[in-house]
C-alpha cells in the first residue's frame, strides 16, 4: 500500500507570534486537502496559539526542536511531552540550521529522537542532509549514512510508531535552486536501503516516510511527483506564501 504523501511547512524563526496565528488561520482557511498529510511546525511560543487557529482545518501542528530529558533543571529547553501537550502531533528533530548555529550533533539527536518515541506519540521528523563542501568532495552518501546510522543506531521503532526522514541537502536550503529529481531519487534509494539495515525491512518500508527539502517551491514540485520514494516535502521560504504553500499541497 502506498504511504500517506505528507508536506511539512516549516516556518523557522520567520514570524512573530500575531503573524503566527495570521498564516495559521490562513492555512485553515485554505488548505482542504483530505489525501495528503499537512503539518505547520511554528516557533515554540506560537504552539498553542497556532494550534488553536489550525483547529479548523486538516493542518497539523509540529515543533521545530525538542529536549531530550522528561524535566528537570534545563533552562530554555522544551520535553516532548511538553510538546505533546501543547498539540504537537509532529517535532523536527536536528534540522541543519540548529546544527550549525547551535552546534547540534548526532549524538543529541539520537537522544531526542529516543526522547520523543519512548514517551510520546509525536511523529519525530529527523533531518539529513551534507554541506556544499561535503558534496564537492564527493563525500554525500557517506556523510548521510553517518548522520542515519549516528542518530538511528539501536533505536527500535516499534510496530505502532513512524518516522519520518527529511533529506535535506544543506546548500540546497533558501538557495532558490532544489537538487534535481534524479539526485533526489537517488539519495532517497540510499537513504531507504540504510533504514533498512537499521530499523529492519518491515518497520522502514511500513512506518518510515522519506521527504525531500530544499528550495521546494510551487514551480518546481511538480518535477518530483513522478518518483516514487519521495514521501513528501519539507518546505521554507514557500510555506510563509499560503497560496504558494497550498499550491504544492494540491500538486500531489
Ligand atoms: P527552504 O524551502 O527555504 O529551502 O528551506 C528548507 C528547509 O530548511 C525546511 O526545513
Amino acid at each position: 500500500m502506498p504511504k500517506q504523501k505528507i508536506v511539512i511547512a516549516n516556518w523557522k524563526m520567520r514570524l512573530g507570534l500575531a503573524e503566527s496565528i495570521v498564516l495559521a488561520k490562513a492555512y485553515a482557511e485554505h488548505i482542504k486537502t483530505e489525501t495528503v498529510e499537512v503539518v505547520a511546525c511554528a516557533s515554540e511560543i506560537a504552539l498553542t496559539g497556532v494550534g488553536e487557529a489550525l483547529r479548523q482545518g486538516p493542518v497539523k501542528l509540529g515543533g521545530q526542536n525538542v529536549f531530550w530529558e522528561e524535566k528537570g533543571e534545563y533552562t530554555g529547553e522544551v520535553s516532548a511531552k511538553t510538546l505533546a501537550e501543547a498539540g504537537c502531533s509532529f517535532v523536527i528533530i536536528g534540522h541543519s540550521e540548529r546544527r550549525m548555529h547551535l552546534l547540534e550533533n548526532y549524538e543529541m539527536i539520537h537522544q531526542k529522537l529516543k526522547a520523543v518515541l519512548d514517551h510520546t506519540s509525536i511523529i519525530p521528523i529527523l533531518c539529513v542532509g551534507e554541506t556544499q563542501r561535503e558534496k564537492e568532495a564527493g563525500k554525500t552518501d557517506y556523510v548521510i549514512l553517518d548522520q542515519l546510522q549516528q542518530s538511528l543506531g539501536g533505536i527500535e521503532l516499534l510496530a505502532d510508531k513512524q518516522l519520518i526522514v527529511a533529506y535535506e541537502p544543506i546548500w540546497a536550503i533558501g538557495s532558490g535552486h532544489a537538487i534535481g529529481p534524479d539526485d533526489v531519487n537517488t539519495m532517497h534509494e540510499i537513504i531507504h536501503a540504510s533504514l533498512v539495515d537499521l530499523l529492519g525491512v518491515d518497520a522502514a518500508k511500513k512506518q518510515v516516510r522519506v521527504i525531500y527539502g530544499g528550495s521546494v517551491n510551487a514551480g518546481n514540485v511538480a518535477s518530483f511527483r513522478a518518483i516514487d520514494n519521495v514521501d513528501g516535502f519539507l518546505v521554507g521560504t514557500a510555506s510563509v506564501d499560503v497560496m504558494e504553500f497550498a499550491q504544492i499541497v494540491n500538486s500531489l
